[in-house]
């Protein structure tokens, strides 16, 4: 008898991650890489044993997400050696009512030092920014780091782009599988949702909803982070995947088109400031901008937003 033997894949699992910061948004990214079996992660944070707990913790639930690479909690920078990739979330957290930028000051300095230890111990990795206000953190930190520009890019538009697609698709009745969409701008309150490129399986949102409908959505997405903190305190979940689609993006060289927190240098008519547009992003980080035809309104709306972004890092960062 011929008989196959099946042998199940397991994950050779040859990549690094480090997340620097354990809170609620880098546990939650690290189990979600995990679970996307995209690398081993290596998650730090400066409070003693938070993130060995949460590595303990989640090493006991690789069985069942059929996980054989390493997790491991560390305080100790020198562990990140090797990582492809760094992700860094650790910083002060909004609190209901704040705007990501009052958190400017204080997280600049906390990226800072964070920003010297990765360059010292991953001088050729891929450099992931989530603490907010995350556009203005990415300037700091692509300053702070001496990378090239394309490895050093923020997160904010993809949730945004997540929350858009959310609500779309609660107010149309349908998957929200099959809605494609796109948020450029700031990742805060002048963000703008491109309601022009959004479809459902292809077909242009503004044919099956009305104005007020869209109005409606845009609002939302604008006001889904605060909406949720003003719930929980944090936002965890969303962030967290979004992290994971993200590290997944560049650690398997996919080339996924998402908008991206990057530093500009004449795309857009802008230069000098990190804010989010469309990117391809995969193994080298930013492999491209994608410079799109923006409409008049459109275009008015993104000025504002670089217009908020730039002052807002004017007054957090001088570089030395
Ligand atoms: C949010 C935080 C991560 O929007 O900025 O959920």
């Amino acid at each position: 008898m011929n008989r196959m033997i099946y042998v199940k894949q397991t994950s050779h699992v040859m990549h690094m991650i480090s997340i620097i910061g354990a809170g609620k948004v880098g546990s939650a990214a690290a189990f979600d890489i995990l679970r996307f079996r995209t690398s081993d992660v290596v998650l730090v944070d400066v409070v003693e044993n938070l993130a060995q707990g949460e590595a303990l913790d989640m090493m006991q639930a690789a069985p069942a997400i059929e996980f054989d690479g390493k997790i491991r909690g560390t305080s100790d920078y020198s562990e990140i050696e090797g990582s492809e990739l760094v992700i860094v979330t650790a910083g002060q957290a909004r609190q209901p009512g704040m705007s990501r930028f009052d958190l400017a000051e204080k997280n600049a300095k906390i990226v800072k030092s964070v920003v010297k230890e990765v360059a010292k111990y991953c001088p050729d990795c891929r450099l992931m920014m989530v603490t907010n206000p995350v556009d203005v953190m990415t300037y700091v930190a692509y300053k702070e780091s001496g990378f090239e520009r394309n490895r050093v890019f923020g997160m904010g538009n993809i949730l945004d782009t997540l929350r858009f697609r959310s609500y779309i698709a609660l107010e149309l009745g349908v998957s929200r599988e099959d809605i494609r969409g796109l948020v450029i701008g700031e990742h805060g309150d002048t963000m703008v949702p491109l309601v022009r490129y959004a479809s459902v399986s292809g077909i242009p949102i503004t044919e099956l909803l009305t104005k007020e409908q869209v109005e409606k959505i845009v609002s939302l997405t604008r006001s889904s982070g605060s909406d949720v903190i003003r719930l929980k305190g944090a936002t965890t979940y969303a962030p967290g995947v979004v992290i994971a689609i993200m590290a997944d993006a560049v650690l398997r060289g996919r080339n996924r088109v998402m908008s991206v927190s990057t530093f500009l240098q004449g795309e857009y008519g802008f230069s000098d400031v990190s804010i989010g547009v469309p990117c391809v992003l995969g193994r080298n980080g930013v492999e491209k901008i994608l410079e799109l035809n923006l409409d008049a309104e459109t275009k008015r709306e993104f000025e504002k937003s670089v217009a908020s972004v730039k002052e807002a890092t004017k007054k957090t960062y001088k570089p030395a």
